[in-house]
């Protein structure tokens, strides 16, 4: 069965098979092709090109006049997996509180853990699909989920479980990290060792044993996971094969980069307070630098300093942090906006750091995150809009006509 659309307005972001990842100067360049057409097989993207070569047959054809074909989103950092909501913090936030005083009160994590454990891992299915559903119609084509609301064995593996379901049963790349580092129980608060310990001699062999995630993720932050426990918790995991996305520097810089980068992080987290030793740090590694423009805007905590790291030569990946504390949002056409209007980044360096750049931080390049030949039909066909720079200026409007995964319309 091939499709073929034609009359696009532009087509965005075609790369060859040979870009994983755009860094520093190169994210001001976004390929496009103006008045094109894109052809597609079962669920692969064959062809594309301008108009004047548009190929003569095909088994349905679908005309975009006005329209522009984007890759979908790549949102490498969620949290979907969760159960209820924390709206009440939100409030007392509002009054005076702050992030930091409400988990010292037992809210925060905590509270979400408490909540996740009394319910049943059918309820967490049915709550976190609904939330996948939504993301998919805002555009998002590939997404990373994390546990870490579990904070015990069983949990934990039920957190997992049910991302191994919606990898079942939606047609996108799902990518599964286990957190199970994300903050210490209050039974184990003044026992952090017996925590770690529950970490790396019960959850992991469990997730490996049962092949539960491909990622280890840790919260390594103050009052959190110290350098050393992250250290050891991400020794222990890359023995087990799991790849380290690391939570890092998302209130204070205590050395979590270079952690991250010394086991070989496929990426590391938030950033919003970077210095130049964790920016340094970065250079010459393989490390995608990931920044959550809506968690800062949530909580009011600076955003990730997006010029510098981009200056630095260094490339920058764009992600959500959907989660029930610091960012009840999954959409990533806010993320693009904010990124721009409060990061000072361009619409090419916003759009590149949401599709290619967050596909590697998943380790999708190969799959996503481009219009590419070879690579799965998953794309976002726009309204009738003027220019691509369009998306982030009218943000809060939603401007997708439709969204493609594996070559159907959802
Ligand atoms: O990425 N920072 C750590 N974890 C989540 C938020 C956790 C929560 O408040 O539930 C984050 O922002
Ligand atoms: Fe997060």
């Amino acid at each position: 069965m091939t499709t073929l659309l034609i009359n696009i307005k532009e087509l965005i972001q075609v790369r060859n098979s040979d870009v994983k990842k755009v860094s520093g100067s190169e994210m001001k360049t976004l390929p496009t092709i103006k008045n094109a057409y894109l052809l597609i097989e079962n669920d692969i993207i064959t062809d594309f090109g301008s108009m004047e070569n548009v190929p003569q047959s095909a088994d349905k054809k679908i005309d975009c006049s006005g329209k522009m074909i984007l890759p979908t989103w790549c949102d490498s950092h969620t949290h979907i997996v969760y159960a209820g909501n924390r709206e009440q913090e939100f409030v007392d936030r509002i009054n005076g509180l702050t992030y930091e005083e409400i988990a010292n009160n037992g809210g925060g994590i905590l509270n979400s853990a408490k909540k996740l454990q009394s319910t049943s891992e059918e309820d967490l299915y049915k709550q976190s699909a609904k939330r996948l559903e939504e993301v998919i119609a805002l555009g998002t084509g590939a997404v990373e989920i994390k546990s870490g609301y579990g904070l015990t064995v069983d949990a934990e593996i039920k957190m997992l479980r049910v991302i191994k379901k919606l990898k079942e049963n939606y047609n996108l790349p799902i990518k599964a990290t286990f957190l199970g580092a994300h903050a210490f129980p209050s039974e184990f608060k003044n026992n952090k060792e017996g925590y770690i310990n529950l970490i790396i001699n019960e959850m992991l062999p469990k997730v490996a044993e049962e092949n539960l995630a491909e990622f280890v993720d840790a919260f390594c932050e103050t009052g959190y996971f110290s350098v050393d426990d992250t250290d050891r918790i991400l020794s222990a995991a890359q023995s087990y094969g799991l790849i380290p996305k690391v939570h890092v520097n998302q209130f204070t810089t205590i050395g979590g980069v270079q952690v991250s980068v010394k086991h070989n992080a496929l990426s590391v987290d938030h950033l919003e307070i970077m210095n130049t030793e964790d920016i340094n740090a970065l250079k010459g590694s393989e490390t995608m630098p990931v920044a959550l423009p809506s968690c800062s805007y949530f909580l009011s905590i600076p955003y990730t300093p997006a010029r510098d790291i981009i200056e630095a030569g260094l490339p920058l990946a764009l992600a959500t942090d959907f989660n029930p504390g610091s960012t009840p949002s999954g959409n990533m056409n806010f993320v693009v906006a904010t990124a721009c209007i409060k990061m000072k980044m361009t619409p090419e360096e916003a759009i590149n750091a949401a599709t290619i750049n967050g596909a590697y931080a998943m380790n999708l390049s190969d799959e996503v995150g481009s219009i590419t030949k070879g690579k799965k039909a998953n794309f976002i066909i726009t309204k009738e809009i003027p220019s691509y720079g369009f998306i982030p200026y009218s943000f809060g409007s939603n401007l997708i006509d439709d969204v493609y995964l594996n070559g159907k319309k959802i």
